[in-house]
């Protein structure tokens, strides 16, 4: 049954080769939408990850809150936005992390999560791992607890996931590519 959800999610995700860039293969997520049953069990899928196990969920701008969203409804968490800079009104804190040209910054309102909560980072891909790391770094900084990690897809050829390890927190995926 889990199965045919990796192989049902598997066969909506369009894979599209030089995107933005040459060499890149674009994981397009845009068909999920289409299928509000697939929507639905992938949405089951990450919330049974965290039942019970987390206090809030953070999702990252801007994928991350198609599914994070809809995660936190689903647990009766609350849901905090890790924006993009400069969308947020203070008071915030920012975390700085490379890109492969330069560097991008993040941002989440202060005094949303709270000390000793227990929080699920999600979005929607990991490839280096890059942005998650800064989230969880915002959410440390709030004297919160980084308790799990989950994606739809992990790219895994690109090795997000030792960029986590440093969190502790146990990784969910749907899918990996290798
Ligand atoms: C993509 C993706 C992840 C991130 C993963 O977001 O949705 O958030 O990159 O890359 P990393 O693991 O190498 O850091 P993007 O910045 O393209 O923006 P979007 O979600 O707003 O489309
Ligand atoms: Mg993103």
């Amino acid at each position: 049954e889990n199965n045919s959800l990796i192989q049902r999610l598997e066969k909506a995700i369009v894979n599209v080769a030089d995107f933005p860039k040459e060499g890149i293969q674009f994981k397009d997520i845009t068909p999920v939408f289409l299928d509000p049953q697939l929507y639905r069990d992938v949405i089951k899928a990450l919330a049974d990850f965290s039942r019970g196990k987390v206090d809030a969920v953070c999702g990252i701008e801007s994928r991350g809150y198609l599914f994070g969203i809809a995660v936190a409804m689903e647990l009766n968490v609350p849901f905090i936005l890790i924006r993009k800079q400069g969308k947020l009104p203070p008071p915030f804190v920012s975390e700085k992390y490379e890109l492969e040209y330069g560097f991008a910054e993040i941002e989440m309102r202060q005094g949303q999560l709270q000390k000793g909560q227990r929080v699920l980072i999600h979005d929607d891909l990991l490839a280096t791992g890059g942005t998650t790391q800064a989230a969880a770094k915002l959410v440390e900084s709030q004297g919160a607890q980084v308790a799990q990690f989950s994606f739809l897809i992990a790219l895994e050829f690109l090795q997000g996931q030792k960029r986590l390890e440093q969190f502790g927190a146990p990784i969910y995926n749907i899918l990996n590519y290798q």
